[in-house]
């Protein structure tokens, strides 16, 4: 091999370790998210025995109200967070992923937590407080949890 090729290799080989991380960011390497349909109403009910993912940590369902809510119920190591799927910077819909969502028009993230970690999100996605009962998570939309986080864990852009 001479010293042109091998550069040409070399360089090629490195290009393809850096996207490794890259993918992490990426739509393709979204989590695989099932659609769970409700009634509407400020009371949902997502049966757990439909959605084994929510039994284990990061397991994560999208929620999609009747009455045009859509909702990420996510399985944490303390219990169950819902968020709201709607990006608090214009309201599009963001993508769940492992750590995390992020927001397909203008690029902002939010950690699991759903703090808003970068991008022009100016607030957190809002929470709503849930629970189990029995085999079934309830979610109360009448208000937001008094857990949502209240600060970006570094300054949002607006
Ligand atoms: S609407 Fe989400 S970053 Fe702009």
């Amino acid at each position: 091999m001479d010293r042109r090729a091998f550069l040409q290799k070399t360089t090629r080989d490195a290009a393809s370790l850096l996207l490794v991380p890259v993918c992490a960011s990426l739509t393709s390497c979204t989590l695989p998210v099932r659609s769970h349909r409700t009634h509407g109403g400020p009371r949902m009910e997502i049966p757990l025995a439909r959605y084994p993912e929510l039994e284990e940590e990061g397991g994560v369902v999208k929620i999609l109200s009747a009455d045009g809510g859509v909702f990420f119920l996510r399985r944490t190591a303390s219990g169950h967070v819902c968020h709201s799927a709607l990006c608090t910077h214009q309201s599009c819909v963001v993508e769940a992923f492992p750590r995390g969502y992020e927001c397909p028009c203008h690029g902002s993230t939010y950690d699991a937590a759903g703090r808003n970690t970068g991008g022009p999100a100016p607030r957190p996605l809002p929470a709503y407080p849930s629970w189990r009962e029995g085999d079934v998570v309830i979610v109360d939309l009448r208000g937001e949890d008094a857990t949502t986080p209240r600060e970006p864990t570094q300054g949002g852009k607006s």
